[in-house]
């Protein structure tokens, strides 16, 4: 095998390797200007898990997951993906990455001006071609069926509720199959009843599709539920990493305040 070959092997072969974790950053900084936002986080996630993100707002949980789509470029530090760094990767190289990566965004689940229907759709349109517009159909009515909004085709965002668009954003990030997950607030701004649902749902997902998953989220009741591990941030660094039980138990005192508060 020449060079070339083993390079291009590398990433599926990464893949298949559950000893290569999904994502994978390390020393990450990123400031805006003089404002210091990221200062040195490293994580790991693996297939099969879910890792919560806690922290105060404007800690950078949405500017971390953004540097792990790739959607902004860290100051230094590395960002990999199935073992792959995307720093300096062609645009089509991380394309390819990231039709392997569903993300809902904190705002904007979902595109106001589409259906249901089209929202789900829209992956599918612009990433597999191959597919005919009934199998596309078909896709999306499983998608919707599969977050128990199989009933909203027609509808347009504005018709249903929060929750609602937060399952046909899931519905969407799910549409390429993807194998890693990242979700910023899925259960912001909901009741306990439907953030429970929420919480349910991504649970079922996780056991279906086996992702590796990076949840954002203020909850620390849903970070409970869904989560294996927690990372807790602030003032740009990993305060604590472990399961809830060793977040309970931490001495240190932010995590202490952190716990109480929540
Ligand atoms: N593109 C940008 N330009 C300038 N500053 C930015 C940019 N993106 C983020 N910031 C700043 O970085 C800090 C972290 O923002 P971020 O949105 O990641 O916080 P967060 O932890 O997700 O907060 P929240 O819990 O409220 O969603 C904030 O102070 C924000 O104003
Ligand atoms: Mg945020």
């Amino acid at each position: 095998m020449d060079t070339i070959d083993q390079i291009a092997a590398q990433p599926e072969d990464a893949e298949k390797d559950s000893s290569v974790p999904a994502v994978a950053v390390e020393d990450l900084h990123k400031s805006f200007g003089t404002q210091r936002v990221l200062n040195g986080i490293s994580l790991t996630v693996k297939r099969g898990e879910t890792l919560a993100v806690l922290g105060r707002s404007g800690t950078g949980k949405s500017v971390l997951l953004r540097l792990i789509i790739g959607l902004q470029n860290p100051d230094s530090g590395s960002v990999r993906i199935h073992g792959q760094d995307i720093a300096g990767l062609a645009l089509d190289d991380l394309g390819e990455i990231r039709k392997k990566m569903g993300f809902l965004f904190q705002h904007a689940a979902l595109y106001d001006s589409l259906t249901v229907e089209e929202n789900v759709a829209f992956p599918l349109q612009h990433h597999k071609q191959e597919m005919s517009k009934s199998e596309q159909a078909d896709r999306v009515g499983k998608l919707l069926e599969e977050v128990g909004m199989e009933g909203a085709l027609q509808k347009m965002p504005s018709d249903i509720s929060g929750g609602m668009q937060k399952r046909v954003g899931l519905a969407r990030a799910l549409a390429l199959e993807p194998d890693i997950l990242l979700l910023d607030e899925p259960t912001a701004g909901l009741d306990p009843i439907s953030s429970g649902e929420i919480d349910d749902l991504i649970l079922k997902l996780q056991a279906e599709h086996h992702m590796a998953s990076v949840v954002v989220t203020h909850d620390l009741h849903s970070a409970k539920a869904i989560a294996d591990r927690l990372a807790l941030l602030n003032e740009g660094k990993v305060v604590i990493e472990g399961s809830f039980e060793e977040l309970q138990n931490s001495d240190i005192e932010f995590v202490r305040e952190f716990l109480k508060h929540s």
